[in-house]
């Protein structure tokens, strides 16, 4: 049994990447521990028109396709500082935050946590796990791009919502995709999201 995945999401546009990496994640048959932020629920209201809420979260409104019968979403609210992922004795496989916006990445880079995502973050970074960050944000501020090099510093991988178009992209899911590879690879989650450069 594979070691569960915290996913944060938080107010950066790009709703749809969280979606299908957890998507992603289910069908890999992984455990995911999620928490949203109050903006990531207001961006997935506004670009998915998907209506959430955090007090009391029905995990099957993402409307997953492709979940796997023996994964488990598990769902925490953004104050809840009693859930596993708050402490280091529960073991993860890691953590992504996606999208990230610029205060989460703030919080994160300097050890700031105010809710459950930075304090997991700051978790994964204190234990020495894997974090990965997924910021949205064009162009960057002089803080941005320090609070970068910060967690960079620190041992997250910063990983930014910039997909590729060199793989014969077609649609806004081809790109998404992209995006949720790159994740998946970082996370070593095997999956079929996009052909490699390479292979025919
Ligand atoms: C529709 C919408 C889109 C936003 N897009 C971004 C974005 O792309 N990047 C970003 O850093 N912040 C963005 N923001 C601002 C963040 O949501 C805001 O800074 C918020 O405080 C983030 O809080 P959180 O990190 O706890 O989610 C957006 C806000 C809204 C309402």
């Amino acid at each position: 049994m594979k070691e569960p995945i915290i996913v944060g999401v938080t107010g950066a546009s790009g709703a749809i990447y969280a979606v299908r990496l957890l998507e992603t994640l289910c069908a890999a048959g992984r455990d995911v521990h999620l928490s949203i932020s109050p903006s990531g629920r207001d961006v997935l209201r506004h670009e998915l028109k998907l209506d959430v809420d955090l007090n009391n979260f029905d995990t099957s409104r993402l409307r997953l396709s492709g979940e796997s019968t023996d994964t488990t979403l598990h769902y925490y609210h953004h104050q809840d500082f009693m859930a596993p992922m708050a402490s280091g004795s529960f073991l993860t496989a890691g953590m992504v935050i996606c999208p990230c916006s610029g205060s989460t990445l703030s919080s994160v880079a300097t050890g700031a946590a105010s809710n459950l995502i930075q304090r997991a973050a700051e978790v994964q970074l204190k234990e020495r796990r894997k974090l990965i960050l997924v910021p949205r944000e064009t162009p960057l501020s002089l803080a941005h791009i320090d609070n970068m090099r910060r967690v960079t510093e620190a041992g997250a991988v910063v990983l930014p919502a910039s997909p590729g178009f060199y793989h014969d992209a077609r649609s806004i899911d081809d790109l998404v995709d992209f995006v949720v590879a790159r994740i998946c690879d970082q996370l070593g989650v095997e999956h079929a999201l996009t052909k490699r450069w390479g292979e025919r």
